[in-house]
Formats: structure tokens, sequence, C-alpha cells
């Protein structure tokens, strides 16, 4: 709990700086503006050097980790995707990670009974949760395409119908919203809950769920409660990708904390655990083909080393083998 306290108190303050910034100080230029472009910038920079920084790392082994058969001899079944032996089983096994977090499904419990006994058992709402909160995120940030382009189109209307559907509140109430929060909550509470968990649990896992929880609750406030306008919103927006540096009046200050929190976000982005979203597609754990019974791979910088046959070792020594009665091949 107490790891938990820092990034919370940190998330916080974050959040304040823009709302006292721009309600008291008159500064929405600095947070409307330069904030937005330097957090680009940085998330830019950031990501794709951590992503060069892993393309150069050599992988000279066939590391894939295998929970299935590997293509051999024609009578026995290969298992595709456990155990790919092709690249587009390879990509198939990277894309079920990645859309539905295939090896998650898998996870598992241990607990301790009487006995003692150590029992293990299927664990599946990390999977749920985890599910849960990217394709809402994902869905919610694809939403919001619609403040950065004058015609919004129309797969995001369509989002919005179905998010909508429900439409049980004044805006609608959106699915996502709900799956967002809910998600992210037990998130956090899974880490304060198991014992095991909260013990590895450290501050930097804490943060960037009390990130995601402070830009989702300012967002769900300015939709449903605090009202902010939405078309200058739109302007601002407009303007940043034209790189019109005019600052539209009258936004009202909690949405200079709900961009404060994504530009955070962005810049923290490169240098975090959320890297795992460029990561996944780089892990060779995941996208080598397991092919290691086919193809002999050979570590390319292995040093030269004179590799020297038994035959010319006894070339070399028969003479004093012979003497010695030890057995040759050549006579
Ligand atoms: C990581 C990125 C972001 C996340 C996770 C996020 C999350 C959310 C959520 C959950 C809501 C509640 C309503 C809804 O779902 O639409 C919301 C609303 C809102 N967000 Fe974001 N947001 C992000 C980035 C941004 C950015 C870059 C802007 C700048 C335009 C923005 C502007 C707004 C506005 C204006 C609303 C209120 C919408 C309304 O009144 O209909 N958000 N956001």
């Amino acid at each position: 709990m107490k790891k938990a306290v820092m990034p919370f108190a940190i998330v916080v303050l974050l959040a304040l700086v823009p709302y006292v910034a721009v309600e008291f100080a008159g500064l929405g230029f600095v947070f409307g503006v330069i904030v937005p472009y330097l957090a680009i910038a940085v998330f830019l920079i950031g990501f794709t050097y951590r992503i060069i920084d892993w393309a150069k790392s050599p992988v000279p082994f066939r590391i894939p980790t295998t929970c299935g058969q590997e293509k051999s001899l024609d009578w026995i079944r290969p298992n595709r995707l456990e155990s790919p032996s092709n690249f587009f089983e390879a990509v198939a096994r990277v894309f079920s990670e990645v859309l539905f977090f295939r090896s998650l499904f898998r996870n598992t419990k241990a607990e301790m009974h009487d006995g003692p006994k150590l029992a293990y058992g299927s664990s599946k709402w990390l999977w749920i949760a985890g599910l849960a909160f990217h394709w809402s995120m994902l869905v919610v940030v694809l939403r919001h395409y619609r403040f950065f382009i004058e015609k919004v189109p129309g797969f995001v209307t369509l989002l919005e119908d179905f998010d909508g559907i429900l439409d049980v509140t004044l805006p609608a109430l959106y699915l996502t919203d709900v799956l967002l929060l809910g998600a992210v909550t037990f998130l956090v509470l899974r880490r304060f809950r198991d014992v095991k968990v909260r013990l590895i649990s450290i501050p930097a896992d804490y943060f960037p769920l009390f990130l995601l929880l402070g830009i989702a609750v300012v967002g769900v406030l300015m939709r449903y409660i605090v009202k902010v306008d939405v078309m200058s919103v739109k302007d601002l927006m407009i303007n940043l990708v034209h790189f019109n540096l005019t600052l539209p009046e009258g936004i009202g200050a909690l949405f200079y904390v709900h961009l404060f929190l994504v530009c955070v976000f962005a810049m923290y982005f490169p240098f975090s655990k959320l890297m795992h979203m460029g990561g996944v597609f780089m892990s060779p754990t995941r996208n080598l083909v397991n092919n290691s019974r086919r193809k002999r791979h050979v570590n390319p910088w292995n040093p030269d080393i004179r590799i020297r046959t038994y035959a010319e070792y006894e070339d070399e020594f028969r003479e004093k083998m012979n003497k010695a009665n030890l057995p040759v091949e050549k006579k």
C-alpha cells in the first residue's frame, strides 16, 4: 500500500498544476499549445529510440517459447500456433497475443491448502480485465479522433453509436467509459488485494494505472458533469494539427487537466513498462519461428575457431597410437 501512496500523490499534483496555472495564472497557451507539442516530440523521439535500440539487439538463437508440438515428421501433428513453423504462423501467434492476450489466458494461481497441499487453478480475471481495459481504451482513443478532424469520419460515428447503445444518460453513457474505469480500478485493487502481487508491485506499476484513472475520471467528468466547450476543444486540436499556434478562448480549466495528464502519459510512455506496446512485436520468444529441428542456427559472432577433425588428429598421431596399441580407424 505504501508503494502506491507516492504515485497517487504525484498524479493528484500533476492534475492540480494545469488547473491552477490556467484558472488563476492564465497559462492556457503553455498547457494548450507548448506542452502538447513537447509531449508529442518526447513521445515520438523516445518511442523511436527504444524501438531502434531493440531492433539493433542481435537475436542469434531460436528462443521462441513453445507450448506445443514442433513440426517434424509427417505423421506427428504440429501445433501451429503454439509452435509456429513458418512466418505466417508466427505472425498469427503474435497477433493472437496482441489482440486476445493468449498467454494471459493461461494465467494460473497457486494456493496453499491444508495438508499442506499446493494447488494450482485457472485464473481468468486478469485476462478479462486486461482485455476490457485495452479494448475499451482503444475505442475511447479512436472515438477521440473526432476532435482532430473537421468532418467526423463514418467509423467514429459508428463506434459512438454502438458504444452509446444503452442511451441511459444525457449525453448517452458510453459502455467503454464504464469498462475502462471498472477495469483500471480492478487492476489497481488486484495489486492491493493479493499479497503476492502486492509484494512484487513497485511505484512504477501504480503510476501508469493512477495516471490513466486520472485521465479517464477527468474525461468522464467533462462529458457527463462539468461541461467544457467541446467545439473550442476541437478548434484547438485542429489548430495544433495544422501548426496554427492560436488558442481558442473559454475552453474550461478541466480540459487542460485532461490534456496535461495525457501529455504526461505520452512523455512517460517511452521510458516505462508501457513500452510493451511496441516490445510485444519484437519479443523473440513470441515472434520467432520454431524451426530448430529443420535448420541449424549458428551464432553469427562465434569466434572463428579452427576445427580439427578426428581424422586429422589420427593422421598426426597414428604412428604413436600404433606403438601404444591404441585402436585406429585407418591402418
Ligand atoms: C490517452 C489518451 C486519452 C484517454 C485515455 C482519454 C480518455 C477519455 C475518457 C474516458 C473520456 C470520457 C468520455 C469519452 O469516453 O469520450 C474522455 C473525454 C474527453 N476527452 Fe479524452 N482521453 C484521451 C486523450 C484526449 C485528448 C488528446 C484530448 C484532446 C482533444 C481529449 C479530450 C477530451 C474531451 C474534450 C472529452 C469530453 C468529451 C465530451 O464531452 O463528449 N482527450 N477522454
